[in-house]
């Protein structure tokens, strides 16, 4: 164990409910990394270039206030109880209708309106002897139009070489369950421009077109010959054109990784000129590419304003809209079974 790992905390301000988010410091010897307990987000993630100097490499807000406003585009937050599109907002499940928000266009988009897992207060423990922050949550049935009591928790974890984060739940009656984080990274710093310059590997031979809302099509598609080629490293600016004419704006698919089990690398980020790389390891079946096509300016951490694809995310996830579409694998969580999914973001300098 680090022995050098250490973990504080502190009030992140106060919500429009009127109460106390706080927020956790995990360090040690390499990195460190912000964490509230609003939407079990990860606020801030420190790691060196590599001449050692170092910057915060995911997007944010300085209190919880910024995580309530409009400017808010899901920074950092873990996403559910279903990430990602649900088509109309709407499912069937053993017979029962379920109708959720249509909060993008027609459909709903990261679990809800008003009560999604990212603005809901979640309970914060630090464990593992200062070398974690475990978030645990109680959805009531029906929240967000969800059938089930979903109990969850959410660990970060900071390693020496990066950030680990487990996410588990329970449920006492079937629910479909898709629970992502989703971090803006930008290796330069955050606010230091977009990541046009980032070159991006992702290890997917296929992804699931999606018609003009982005809803599946329910086929997979081969990436070769498209701007979804990512097997070879590629800068995300070079074949932005071929994707920003779309109605997404820019690079928003899924992309189906290559099968393997357990936890493997998946998409690798590095920025030539700090010299940082994020290796995103992952046994997620998924991975959802966005490039910030929306930012739009707004004012975050230090004054800093975040540029349109001012930072990528790299959802790691089951298929959108995977609960109205039969043929990719389920996301229905049983009662008797329990959710589990580790994402790793592995931070370097070279
Ligand atoms: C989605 C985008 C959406 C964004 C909102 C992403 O996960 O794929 O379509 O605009 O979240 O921040």
């Amino acid at each position: 164990m680090n022995q050098a790992a250490s973990s504080a905390q502190r009030s992140f301000g106060v919500t429009q409910s009127g109460a106390t988010a706080q927020l956790w410091t995990l360090r040690n010897q390499h990195l460190a990394c912000d964490l509230t307990d609003f939407g079990a987000t990860l606020v801030a993630l420190r790691c060196p270039d590599r001449t050692g100097a170092m910057a915060d490499v995911v997007l944010g807000f300085d209190a919880v206030s910024g995580y309530q406003s409009a400017d808010n585009q899901y920074f950092g937050c873990t996403t559910g109880r279903v990430c990602n599109r649900i088509r109309a907002g709407h499912f069937t499940l053993d017979g029962s209708q379920y109708q959720l928000a249509q909060n993008n266009g027609p459909h709903c988009l990261h679990g809800g309106a008003t009560r999604s897992l990212d603005k809901v207060l979640w309970r914060g423990v630090s464990t593992d002897a200062g070398r974690a922050v475990q978030f645990s949550y109680v959805s009531p049935h029906g929240e967000e139009g969800f059938p089930g009591e979903l109990q969850l928790t959410v660990t970060y974890t900071l390693l020496e070489d990066g950030l680990r984060i487990d996410y588990r739940a329970t449920t006492d009656r079937r629910t479909p369950v898709n629970l992502t984080n989703h971090a803006y990274f930008n290796l330069a710093g955050a606010g230091q421009g977009d990541v046009l310059d980032h070159q991006l590997w992702i290890d997917a031979d296929s992804f699931t077109p999606t018609d003009a809302t982005l809803i599946p099509t329910g086929s997979i598609v081969s990436v070769a010959g498209t701007a979804l080629d990512f097997r070879t490293p590629a800068l995300i600016g070079a074949r932005l054109h071929a994707v920003q004419d779309q109605p997404e704006h820019g690079y928003d698919h899924n992309f189906v990784l290559r099968e393997c089990a357990g936890l493997r690398p998946v998409a690798r980020l590095s920025h030539g000129s700090s010299g940082r790389t994020l290796t995103v390891l992952s046994d997620a079946i998924g991975l959802q590419l966005y490039t910030g096509n929306w930012l739009h300016q707004q004012i975050g951490k230090q004054g800093k304003s975040y540029a349109p694809r001012g930072g990528v995310c790299l959802e790691t996830q089951h298929f959108p809209d995977s609960i109205n579409q039969a043929q990719f694998p389920s996301i229905v969580l049983e009662p008797n079974s329990i959710y589990a999914t580790t994402t790793i973001y592995r931070l370097g300098a070279r």
